[in-house]
């Protein structure tokens, strides 16, 4: 051989031993990454033989490094599902990608023990010397599906006593309005026929006693508006939210006049909504920022509306202000509660439902109302609505 040929072939086994241990060390740190990988991995051939696990494998299947060595994967597969599990492996060696396994179905795995337990998979095709092989990454979810169970039943547990005491607040406000009536007219018929003759104490019980019965004729007439938001929902239906503004003005035009009040409309969008609930969130509102109007100051409303987002994520975004007494900011969420009043029946008339209501169609339309205030100054309200209504909310028309 001459030198020249010697020293080639000297260059060549220099570039071989070099190729070996770049191997080597990638193949250590490969194992060192899936040594102390936080999932359980296993590596298989074409064949289906297991090659390599990690510990967390070992203490997720009960099987030892030695007893997985060699082993099929389908020993890990539940029995019914073992024959089509043979067939993907294949299909999958046929267009290898990495992916997560068994989308949109629930997969199982099967312990030494035979115990069967949920898991999530996901497969990275490797190039090896020896051919490819299929990285199997796996996750027990045992706890997971167990808290998304608990989920699935409390919110059904919920949805379910939500609909009974809606249907109970309907039955009863509705079913209390008849003897409450008698009371009222044999009130009254006992003032006609005996008013005279009662001393002045006996007339100011009976009148008492009338006005009282007034009163919880009102709060249950509310009680039932408030019910009614989920007894009468209708399907929401795309519409001009123009349209329900310039009903909900028309309702208002008394009160509207009588206070002087200006009214200043920007434009607004159409939305998926129930139009009937739209003219009861408007009317709520704009009756509230005409009904608390500073005594010196001549109203003054603002209706606003904004789009923000694009698509299925697209919100609509009202503002209703005014130049009103406004109220103290710690009492912003108080306010949209049933029957809650920052003020006397003496100086504003009402029960203290309107808010309520509102906050419980805007829910409905999977939307959010918040207020906020200044004392003496004027008060704010935003709501954000869903421009598209990806899921219609169930109609349970009693
Ligand atoms: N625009 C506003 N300016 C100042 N305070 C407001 C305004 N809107 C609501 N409030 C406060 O929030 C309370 C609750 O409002 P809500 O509409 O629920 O009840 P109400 O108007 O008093 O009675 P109802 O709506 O049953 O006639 C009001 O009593 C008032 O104290
Ligand atoms: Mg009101």
């Amino acid at each position: 051989m001459s030198p020249e040929d010697e020293i080639s072939s000297l260059r060549r086994r220099v570039a071989e031993l070099e190729a070996e241990v770049m191997e080597k060390s990638q193949n250590d740190r490969f194992r060192l990454v899936v040594e102390s990988a936080p999932n359980g991995i296993i590596v298989v051939n074409r064949d289906g033989e297991i090659t390599l696990v990690n510990p967390q494998a070992e203490r997720l299947f009960g099987y030892t490094k030695e007893e997985f060595k060699g082993m099929r994967i389908e020993k890990l597969v539940p029995q019914k599902y073992r024959e089509g599990h043979v067939e993907r492996r294949t299909s999958f060696h046929a267009a290898p990608e990495s992916r997560g396994m068994g989308l949109g179905r629930d997969l199982f795995a099967v312990r030494k023990d035979g115990k069967e337990f949920p898991v999530e998979i996901a497969l990275t095709p490797l190039s090896k010397k020896t051919g490819m092989h299929v990285l199997a990454s796996i996750i027990d979810i045992t706890e997971r599906k167990r808290s998304e169970e608990r989920l699935h039943r409390y919110s059904q547990e919920l949805e379910r006593s939500n609909a009974e005491l809606e249907s109970f607040a309907s039955v009863a406000s509705h079913d209390l309005q008849e003897p409450l009536r008698k009371i009222r007219t044999m009130g009254e018929r006992l003032q006609q026929v005996s008013g005279e003759g009662l001393n002045e104490k006996g007339q100011d019980y009976l009148q008492r006693m009338v006005k009282a019965s007034d009163n919880m004729h009102r709060l249950i007439r509310d009680l039932l508006a408030f019910s009614r938001v989920a007894t009468r929902a209708q399907p929401f239906a795309r519409i001009d939210l123009a349209t329900p503004l310039k009903e909900a003005l028309s309702n208002l035009e008394v009160a509207i006049d009588e206070a002087d009040a200006e009214v200043c409309l920007g434009d607004l969008p159409a939305i998926d909504a129930d139009e009937g609930q739209m003219i009861q969130l408007f009317q709520n509102l704009i009756g509230n920022a005409v009904k608390f109007r500073r005594a010196d100051v001549p109203p003054r409303i603002e209706i606003d509306a904004s789009v923000e987002g694009e698509g299925d994520r697209a919100v609509c975004r009202i503002q209703v202000s005014d130049n009103g007494i406004g109220f103290d900011e710690k009492y912003q969420d108080r306010i949209f509660s049933i029957f809650q009043r920052l003020h006397g029946k003496g100086k504003f008339e009402g029960t203290g439902i309107g808010l309520a209501i509102c906050k419980k169609i805007v829910e409905r339309h999977e939307g959010t109302i918040t207020a906020s205030g200044v004392l003496g100054e004027g008060s704010v309200f935003e709501i954000r609505l869903p421009m598209i209504q990806v899921q219609e909310n169930s109609v349970d028309q009693l």
